[in-house]
């Protein structure tokens, strides 16, 4: 479905990705794990187009994303749920929710409306409420929420366990695990925390200093020694 080669990014001057190969196949859950400055940040907003790839390409279902701007690029089947979660404070859950329906227009809504609100019934219960008062779980459950309704072909999700108790964290996995089983949602997991994500995903790449330096099987990299001492603390 993705498949990114030899991609190059950065921000003005500074370059960030140095020469990205990375593919996330149909159905797949693929999590992107490395350290605080990685840039995995920015691969995921690279393939939303901001910034834009200063090399290589960003190929999606066989077609090159690379110079699309960002509406673009989510008109053809992205959907970005950024880190911080990026939800609008001022707006209700179901203002939020409508905003991420936009790029699909207004046929399927009610449809789109309850399928997120059957994944997350505290939603339902929240609907008027401001979403900047909103907890910080049910704040990411909205951010998730938001990016499903465009109906997206791949989901980006950018550090969903960021900031939660565990028992949070463990809900949200469960929910990215049912959304990719039952809805045959592919996902692109960025993750700090790398033992979830790595026994979550199918298949995993490391990020250090903005290249690619290990991939393989959720299970396996988990498995690895170097991965352990690196990114699991305590062995766990
Ligand atoms: N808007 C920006 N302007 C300049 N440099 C930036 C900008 N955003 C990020 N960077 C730099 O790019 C590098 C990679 O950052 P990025 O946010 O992609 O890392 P990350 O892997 O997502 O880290 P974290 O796990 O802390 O979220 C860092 O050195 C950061 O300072
Ligand atoms: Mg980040």
């Amino acid at each position: 479905m993705l498949k990114v080669r030899g991609l190059c990014s950065g921000y003005g001057r500074i370059r960030v990705l140095e020469e990205v190969d990375l593919d996330v196949e149909d159905g797949e859950i693929v999590t992107l794990i490395g350290a605080n400055g990685a840039g995995k940040t920015t691969l995921l907003m690279t393939l939303c187009g901001k910034p834009q790839a200063s090399a290589g390409s960003i190929a999606f279902r066989g077609q090159e994303l690379r110079g699309l701007a960002t509406y673009q690029i989510i008109r053809r089947g992205i959907a970005h749920s950024p880190e911080g979660r990026r939800i609008f404070p001022r707006l209700t859950v179901l203002e939020n929710l409508q905003m991420g329906a936009v790029v699909c227009g207004p046929d399927h809504f009610q449809a789109d409306l309850d399928m997120v609100l059957d994944l997350f019934p505290r939603l339902r219960e929240r609907l008027k409420q401001r979403a900047g008062t909103l907890s910080g779980g049910e704040q990411q459950m909205l951010a998730i929420g938001r990016a499903l309704m465009g109906r997206p072909q791949l989901l980006l999700l950018d550090e969903p366990s960021l900031g939660l108790a565990p028992m949070i964290v463990r809900q949200i996995f469960d929910i990215i695990r049912t959304i990719n089983r039952e809805r045959a949602m592919t996902v692109l997991l960025v993750e700090q925390n790398a033992f979830h994500a790595l026994k979550l995903a199918h298949r995993g790449y490391v990020m250090v200093n903005g290249a690619v330096t290990m991939q393989g099987g959720g299970e396996e990299l988990l498995a690895r020694p170097e991965v352990r001492a690196a990114y699991l603390e305590g062995g766990h």
